[in-house]
């Protein structure tokens, strides 16, 4: 308690900096070469060095003994073959694929990489790998003057976290986040380097409880962990969506989520009876709002056990899945790691009978105090658990429900360390370790066991999974919510920075509580979090039991009109965004990205953490501040387009803008398109017409790329799908098109029609070569059919 006064400074409580005290490596006193792995062994230990790729090459040191190649879940691929040149003189040992070259100095032991082009990458200089004989693990790199950090998954903070000091260990923090929150709800240990416009990304594939230090010292930074190797892998961009398709390579990519799951979502913590939910839903559908989810929070279960319902709340789920699924409305259910200790309780019974359950190493139950009181919870480490639990959530899916939210996964547990004893054992697939070392994999391994087991039962639909704790990787089965902030404004601006490093970080499936979770939400913080919330890849307005409810309507009709608008923007953008999603799962390009990701050598993007872009192309510039009206913007070299009024801005330049309350401030890039649909009640109702809007320059090409599949099944996969490639050449008076269609998917829409904005009147169109004439439309812009299905 003393702790949250001004004790905590009373002379004598300094903090003591932890990354002192470490001992080096020492000198390469032996080293071996063999099928294209380097082993090496300092004075301490054991190094191992090999490449996955030409482009991707990993670094395991052992101080303490052998190099392990063992590598955690985050991994999904093993190591291509690489052609490897090894070469030594007196002083180093060279490695060298075609796109990178690895210097290691032999006394002392120092590790330096260049790319092919002679381009450094990082170089260890004075300090290098290091351990202390408690067992921590810490490995410094140079940090230049030049150098911009970013990624490191869920943080708080601004953009670039160079001088921030970051600890992964997943952490259920209901306190309200601040600047110098640290750890939260997922840990991502990945980051990019940004220096002179050029690009390489470090996954450090350590469970531990891990510390990147960017802060201590000026010409180091550092990652250490409690325990473990130095075990990371090198990515060499050179540019920042090659480095997330490196990355992602290894960790892996998003499935391509179902259209319904990238509408809006409705919460509330909780919708605690049928009866609600129905009202719920029925007011959507009354006032005109679109709407795809309802989450059912805690209070559906019965006394919160898992795969229950309450008989008096909610008497027939069944048939309220399927009145709501006719309506076009899903119901995604809250599912908690913790299993209420309950000898009468079926799922308790099948846990214990069947060694389910995270035990000590002498063999009693863990137990731990969370919302159904004492519980006992699942050992994920464990394949046959994994399964276990998978094949419970058939309960679920017989009920219609495709989707599942899993909360208080880091596990959160109420008492003073919030989570489980450290010391419980994980069976860990035959291969036994503590708590301390694997906390970090347990949201991850629950997602996997959730994630496989709603596939299988949904036969061939796609589920949608909600996480709030995650490890890399955690991207394969779950989108990532930001967990418990607050309707505060600061919330509202940390968010940006927050879910644009999540996406930096493999996870570009994101988003934050609309409206805020805790604290009374007001009608013009949730009408400017609601435009933000539109281009969010993830999508879900959640509140606290206790305040202010903040349904869209929840504020009057004046912030009501402009809620609506902007989901129903939402719903006009999902061809948009549904192709940057599904470029997402092809590449692990970010759907919401910060500006530097498009202008690398821009240094006004390098720390600009209040603006975003969706794609490519479109820049947005939200009002983050109550009671404001004006901003400044920053955009990029090339001239934009306002989408609201068709006004021109130009590049390079700050902007001084008016955005009255019903505005979200939103540039398209000249010169290239987007594709745009009706607005809808949900994803159940299909586009008629398609329309690409082309922001016309005087001279300039572009290449956009328009994907559609079913948005239910995996038939994508096997190639059911329609990737309709668009080369557009902008001349003074004339637009070509060269159409190229991929993948055999028929779509839903009849008709894919062009609207060119700020074309002369007598511009000519055309498509692979072909003239077409303009035809009459509801805007008094030239309009052009290019297909007609
Ligand atoms: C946690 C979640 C929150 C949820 C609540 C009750 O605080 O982060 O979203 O509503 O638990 O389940």
């Amino acid at each position: 308690m003393l702790e949250d006064t001004s004790f905590a400074i009373h002379p004598g409580k300094e903090k003591i900096i932890e990354n002192t005290d470490y001992r080096d490596i020492g000198n390469l006193v032996q080293k071996h070469f063999e099928h294209g792995v380097l082993t090496a062994h300092s004075e301490t230990g054991e190094l191992k060095v090999l490449f996955y790729r030409d482009d991707i090459v990993r670094f395991v040191m052992n101080p303490f003994g052998q190099a392990s190649l063992k590598s955690s879940p985050a991994l999904i691929k093993e190591p291509e073959s690489v052609d490897v040149t090894f070469t030594e003189t007196n002083s180093l040992i060279v490695l060298e694929s075609k796109l990178l070259k690895v210097e290691i100095n032999k006394e002392p032991l120092r590790v330096t990489i260049f790319d092919q082009e002679g381009r450094l990458i990082v170089r260890e200089g004075k300090k290098g790998m290091g351990y202390k004989p408690s067992k921590e693990v810490i490995c410094y790199k140079e940090m230049g003057e030049k150098d911009h950090f970013y990624g490191f998954g869920e943080k708080t903070g601004f953009l670039d976290k160079r001088g921030e000091k970051m600890t992964m260990w997943n952490s259920d923090v209901y306190a309200p986040h601040n600047p110098e929150t640290d750890a939260l709800y997922q840990s991502i240990p990945f980051f990019i380097t940004l220096r002179d416009g050029k690009a390489h990304g470090i996954f450090f594939d350590n469970t531990f409880k891990s510390t990147f230090d960017l802060r201590t010292e000026e010409e180091y930074y550092s990652f250490m962990a409690e325990g473990g190797q130095i075990d990371y892998y090198l990515f060499a961009g050179p540019s920042m969506k090659e480095v997330l398709e490196q990355y992602t390579t290894l960790t892996g990519r998003i499935p391509i989520p179902p259209k319904w799951a990238i509408g809006y979502h409705q919460s509330r913590y909780s919708y605690e009876t049928e009866q609600e939910v129905r009202e719920i839903a029925n007011t959507f559908l009354e006032k005109g709002i679109p709407l795809d989810v309802i989450y059912l929070d805690i209070h559906y279960m019965d006394g919160y056990r898992v795969f229950t319902f309450d008989q008096n709340r909610f008497p027939n789920p069944k048939q309220l899945v399927k009145d709501l699924k006719e309506k076009g409305i899903r119901v995604v259910p809250i599912v908690d790691p913790g299993v209420k200790e309950d000898p009468e309780y079926d799922v308790y019974q099948e846990g214990v009978k069947g060694d389910h359950f995270c035990k000590y190493i002498e063999g009693n139950i863990y137990f731990g105090d969370v919302w159904p009181g004492n519980s006992a919870f699942p050992d994920f480490t464990s394949e046959k658990v994994r399964k276990w639990w998978g094949e419970k959530h058939k309960f679920y899916s017989d009920l219609g429900i495709d989707g599942i939210w899993n909360d208080m996964n880091e596990p959160a547990v109420f008492n003073e360390t919030k989570t489980m004893d450290v010391k419980v054992m994980h069976e860990n697939d035959g291969d036994p370790k503590t708590h301390r070392e694997l906390h970090n994999l347990y949201g991850l391994l629950m997602g996997n066991a959730t994630y496989n087991g709603m596939k299988q039962h949904l036969q061939g639909k796609r589920p949608f999974l909600l996480t709030r704790s995650g490890f890399s990787g955690v991207q394969r089965y779950a989108a990532v919510w930001t967990g418990d902030n607050r309707s505060f404004w600061e919330h509202l601006q940390m968010s940006l920075p927050m879910v644009m490093n999540l996406g930096l970080s493999g996870i570009p499936f994101a988003g934050s509580d609309v409206g805020g979770f805790a604290h009374d939400s007001n009608g013009e913080l949730l009408a400017r979090w609601t435009q933000v919330g539109a281009f969010t890849p993830y999508f879900r307005n959640h509140s606290a039991l206790g305040f202010a409810r903040q349904e869209p309507w929840s504020f009057g009709e004046k912030y009501e009109k402009v809620i609506k608008k902007y989901i129903q923007l939402r719903y006009k953008w999902l061809p948009q965004l549904y192709t940057l999603f599904a470029e997402a799962h092809r590449t692990g390009t970010p759907i919401m990205r910060p500006l530097v990701m498009e202008y690398p050598n821009d240094a006004n993007t390098y720390n600009l953490s209040d603006q975003f872009m969706i794609g490519d192309n479109v820049v947005i510039a939200p009002i983050v501040h109550p009671f404001v009206t004006h901003r400044v913007v920053y955009l990029p070299a090339g001239r934009w387009v306002d989408y609201w009024t068709g006004k021109i801005l130009e590049g390079n330049q700050h902007h001084l803008i008016q955005a009255e309350l019903d505005v979200l401030p939103i540039y398209v890039k000249e010169g290239t398109m987007i594709a745009l649909g009706a607005v809808k009640q949900n994803t159940n109702e299909k586009d008629e017409t398609l329309t690409l809007h082309l922001y016309k320059s005087e001279l300039s090409t572009y290449q956009f790329t328009l994907y559609d599949d079913d948005g239910l099944s995996f038939d994508y996969e096997k190639g059911n799908y329609l990737r309709k490639i668009i080369k557009v050449t902008c001349q003074e008076k004339e637009v070509h098109l060269e159409i190229k269609d991929e993948g055999n998917f028929k779509p839903d829409w009849r008709t894919l029609e062009l609207i060119v904005h700020h074309g002369e009147s007598d511009i000519n169109v055309y498509v692979n070569g072909k003239r077409l004439s303009d035809i009459k439309s509801n805007t008094d812009l030239p309009t052009y059919v290019i297909e007609q299905n």
